[in-house]
């Protein structure tokens, strides 16, 4: 590859950690993906949390729906693992090619997160199936205790919560979603081949200076929050790494302008509408460009055990200014990287 190619062609990505929402937010953000990523982990943290089969084919027909006539578009659903989840439930979903994996929220971790998991001992039967199955855990890892600063909260659960979980269900495939840090990194490379890890667009670009920018800013929160530049650095070595333990998920996670810009504003960064730019900037600054298609369309198939997609994308060395906000009907969401001007554009899926 040359050092500055005025276009990059590489094989269609997926998206494996993203949040679609429902209704009225579901039709906006549905197809947004869909013109990047031809499958996507969908999140289960709605109200009320997708728990069975039932629920997330009722979710992925609500999908499919909101998409436009002829989009080529896979959702993979989750279920959201609870203390009273019945292990029967969730194998039988698994079985029937619903539910391709479970989601572990510490109940009040993040967003909807209430009727999450209390003590991941309370799920052991659940991962003890998951392991005999096959079926692997995405975990949202943070702990939830206010006595701990919610700088080290995932720092801490890889300690406390991880180390026991891995050591207890050796064969149990593990997705430690949406790192932000050094130790994560590291964690993860010296984890043994059952564990791998996602990390979005925006912690590649952001640090936690990006919440205090002359002024409070409500659209660079997110959780886990960004982290020190030396965590952002490490991210960005390990995206770029061409190990394959670690692959692209971006958690956008749309929340309405007002519920953002708000006192206790939400936590949650959409990064949909230009994910594929806002890695590919990323991996160009990083003199990355020839990794950006395993990191982004390999690695995450592989894992999982799903055929890599046939198709491609096409990105263009052409700036392009992301739009102050996205609407539909009554809605508007504030996207990354709004207002400004990127030097990628993706170029839609057929
Ligand atoms: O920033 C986040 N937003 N992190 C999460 O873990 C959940 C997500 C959401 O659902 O809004
Ligand atoms: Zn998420």
């Amino acid at each position: 590859m040359t050092a500055n190619p005025a276009a990059l062609t590489i094989r269609e990505p997926d998206d494996w950690h993203l949040h679609l929402r429902d209704d009225a937010m579901l039709a906006l953000a549905a197809d947004i993906t869909a013109r990047q990523f031809a499958r996507a982990i969908v999140m289960p943290n709605l109200l009320p949390p997708v728990t069975t089969v039932a629920a997330a084919e009722a979710y992925r027909d609500r999908i499919l729906a909101a998409l436009p006539q002829g989009r080529r578009f896979t959702p993979l659903m989750t279920a959201y693992l609870t203390d009273e989840i019945d292990p029967d439930e969730i194998e039988t979903g698994f079985e029937k090619d619903v539910f391709t994996a479970c989601k572990l929220y510490p109940a009040g971790a993040t967003t909807n997160s209430a009727s999450g998991v209390t003590d991941v001992a309370r799920i052991y039967r659940v991962l003890e199936r998951m392991e005999k199955i096959g079926m692997p855990l995405l975990v949202h890892g943070e702990v939830v205790s206010p006595d701990i600063d919610i700088f080290d909260r995932e720092a801490v659960f890889l300690e406390t919560v991880l180390t026991p979980v891995l050591r207890d269900f050796p064969a149990l495939k593990v997705v430690l979603e949406h790192i932000t840090t050094a130790d994560s990194v590291q964690f993860v490379q010296d984890a043994g081949p059952t564990l791998a890890a996602t990390i979005t667009a925006h912690h590649l670009r952001i640090d936690r200076n990006a919440l205090f920018e002359g002024g409070l800013r409500p659209h660079a929160y997110c959780l886990p929050v960004a982290k020190r530049r030396r965590h952002r650095t490490a991210l960005r070595q390990a995206a770029i790494s061409g190990n394959p333990k670690f692959f692209l998920g971006t958690d956008s996670a749309p929340h309405l302008k007002h519920d953002k810009e708000s006192a206790c504003g939400c936590a949650g960064i959409f990064s949909a509408p230009v994910a594929l730019e806002s890695y590919t900037l990323t991996f160009d600054e990083e003199g990355a460009l020839d990794r950006l298609e395993a990191f982004a369309s390999e690695f995450g198939p592989r894992f999982y055990g799903l055929p890599l997609n046939e198709g491609t994308i096409t990105l263009h060395r052409e700036s392009q200014t992301v739009p102050e906000i996205v609407t539909q009907g009554d809605l508007a969401v504030v996207p990354f990287h709004a207002g400004e001007t990127l030097g990628w554009r993706a170029a839609e899926r057929g």
